[in-house]
């Protein structure tokens, strides 16, 4: 029997079979966990829905996480086929393009900062506030961050400081949904070739860099990642909430670049 057999898990932010969010669903699903998700939009409707259906799931859900209208209408849909939700995944991010190359300074602006921070950070807490009458005691709820949040990472740029928000967001929830006995974490991944990371400039430079850098001297995979929610989702980690936990084949360890290729 798997370790999240019985758990219910919603997962919001997969877009294709690269995304995290795919590696997440596949972990929880082999470890016996029921799966719903959302999509950003009709566009992506088809797609998600057939990826649903691989993991033995007839629920994908319309949700665009800018909107709290369409967060509403989840929770109620959900209402239909769940009575709670012991996982809630917020594996979602978006900047304008324009926001992440180039120089911070010269390139960051009032309207890209505020896309940033709402879609990458503010909808894990809005997902939360709108999925609180359906969790209980036990449910978790995980978000996907990355380096930048802490570090200065060429291109990386506002979406740097949207993450620290996210990571900030993760402690003010775990403190507030702690006495209810609900865990809240996130999961740092390493760079892995996917939609949104092809948005950022030189990404496959990132990539070539963390292989060669990290201890590991390779980069991590989406089942990496997936193994890693599942476990911070399940009952194994029942004494770990606002903790960020790095997935990264160490790269985060570092503190110069090797030397000699050794
Ligand atoms: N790929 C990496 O190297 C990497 C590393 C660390 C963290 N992350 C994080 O992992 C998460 C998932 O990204 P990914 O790399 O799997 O790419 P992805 O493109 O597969 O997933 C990003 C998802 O965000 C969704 N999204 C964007 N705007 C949205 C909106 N307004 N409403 C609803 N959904 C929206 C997209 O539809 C997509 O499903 C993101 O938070 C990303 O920052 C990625």
């Amino acid at each position: 029997m798997g370790f999240l057999q019985g758990k219910r898990a919603l997962i919001v932010g997969l877009a294709n079979n690269h995304s995290i969010a795919w590696g997440i669903a596949r972990a929880m699903r082999r470890e016996g966990a029921e799966l719903a998700f959302t999509y950003q939009s009709e566009k992506l409707a088809a797609r998600v829905t057939a990826l649903a259906a691989e993991l033995d799931s007839d629920i994908a859900l319309r949700c665009d996480v800018g909107s709290d209208a369409d967060i509403a209408q989840v929770f109620h849909h959900l209402d239909n086929y769940w009575n709670h939700i012991d996982i809630l995944i917020h594996s979602v991010a978006f900047a304008p393009a324009s926001q992440l190359e180039g120089n911070y300074i010269d390139d960051v602006t009032r309207e890209g900062f505020r896309i940033a921070h709402d879609i990458s950070s503010y909808s894990f807490v809005a997902l939360a506030k709108a999925a609180h009458p359906m969790l209980r005691a036990g449910s978790n709820l995980l978000a996907i961050s990355y380096l930048g949040a802490v570090r200065a990472v060429p291109h990386y740029n506002v979406m740097g400081l949207a993450k620290a928000s996210l990571e900030a967001n993760v402690r003010y929830m775990a403190a507030a949904l702690g006495p209810q006995q609900i865990r809240v974490n996130a999961i740092s991944a390493g760079p892995i070739k996917t939609a949104a990371a092809k948005g950022i400039r030189d990404f496959n430079r990132m990539l070539d860099y963390g292989a060669r850098n990290a201890p590991l001297r390779r980069n991590v995979t989406l089942d990496e990642v997936g193994n890693a929610a599942a476990f911070l989702c399940s009952d194994l980690a029942s004494g770990i909430t606002g903790d960020v936990l790095y997935v990264d084949a160490g790269y985060h360890i570092q503190g110069m670049a090797v030397l000699d290729g050794k």
